[in-house]
């Protein structure tokens, strides 16, 4: 079990959903916080909240996608706060787009962000993670990190990306005996600004984002941090968020390759006609 007192926690993303969540929960429990994000107002504000709860706090703009930014970043949080015990990966963009008219750089935007992002943090933070003893990587993947659905290409590349990466980088651990946990979380519909934010190659964006949050999210992003803390506490090497993650990561065990007819049907059948 781990006990939060007094560990440095790095969250990216946190201006929003689910690394606010991590981070006010986190702060409750007596961590101390290096959060970032590239919404400046969403991060101040996240950062009013968990000071309010008595949190040490240190807040950066940072885009994980730019990697020397992360590798600077890394070490000025790791020489401010004295050492780094975890770090959360948790910058996420959504894009939906059929592939056929999904342009390149929109592809390439959302593994820079969704995949680079992880692999820049990872790679940045774990020399300090391996140096201070007692280390914890935690990425975020997604449901559709375990399965694919139709117009979202982008978004299942480079979460079933992130799964790799984060599996391996585990096992590699162990070798190692480094001193560092590693765990990969899968989180199903979570009501955060995902999907508004979110862009599309073409159709009704608000339309698709509507559709997400009245169909689609079912757990508060409140919910989803302490489930992500749990899974920490416990050492899991994967976290699924939501009877949704949980119901069809076993679903596409039992049916194995079956379920892409399926999910060609109900996706064409009942999603709006965005990205179409
Ligand atoms: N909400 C869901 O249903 C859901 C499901 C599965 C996985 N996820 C994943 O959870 C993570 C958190 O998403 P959320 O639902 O809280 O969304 P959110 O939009 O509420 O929060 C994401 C945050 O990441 C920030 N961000 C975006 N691009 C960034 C960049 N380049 N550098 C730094 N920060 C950046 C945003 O400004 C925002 O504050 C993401 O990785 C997402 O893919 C979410």
């Amino acid at each position: 079990m781990t006990d939060f007192t007094g560990k440095v926690a790095v969250i990216t993303g946190a201006g929003s959903g689910i690394g606010r969540a991590l981070a006010l929960d986190l702060a409750r429990r007596g961590a101390k916080l290096a959060l970032s994000d590239v919404d400046t107002e969403g991060l101040a504000e996240t950062a009013r909240q968990a000071e309010a709860l008595g949190a040490e706090v240190r807040t950066d703009r940072l885009n994980v996608a730019e990697r020397e930014a992360v590798l600077e970043y890394a070490d000025t949080v790791a020489q401010h706060f004295g050492k780094v015990n975890l770090v959360f990966n948790n910058a996420g963009i959504a894009f939906t787009g059929d592939i056929e008219i999904s342009e390149f750089k929109d592809i390439e935007r959302v593994m820079d962000v969704d995949y680079w992002g992880v692999v820049n943090g990872t790679k940045a933070f774990l020399p300090h993670l391996i140096a201070s003893g007692d280390g914890h990587v935690i990425n975020t993947s997604s449901l559709f990190g375990l399965l694919s659905i139709p117009g979202q290409a982008a978004y299942n590349s480079a979460k079933f990306a992130v799964r790799g990466f984060t599996e391996a980088l585990r096992m590699e651990m162990q070798i190692a005996k480094h001193p560092v946990k590693v765990t990969c979380v899968h989180p199903g519909g979570i009501k955060t600004a995902i999907a508004r934010n979110g862009t599309v190659a073409s159709g009704d964006a608000a339309a698709l984002a509507q559709f997400f949050d009245r169909y689609l999210a079912h757990t508060s992003p409140e919910a989803a941090a302490r489930r992500i803390l749990k899974g920490v506490e416990g050492n899991r090497p994967r976290v699924l968020i939501g009877l949704d993650a949980r119901f069809l990561d076993v679903f596409v065990r039992l049916v194995g390759s079956s379920y892409e007819r399926i999910f060609a049907v109900v996706t064409g059948r009942v999603m709006p006609k965005a990205g179409r």
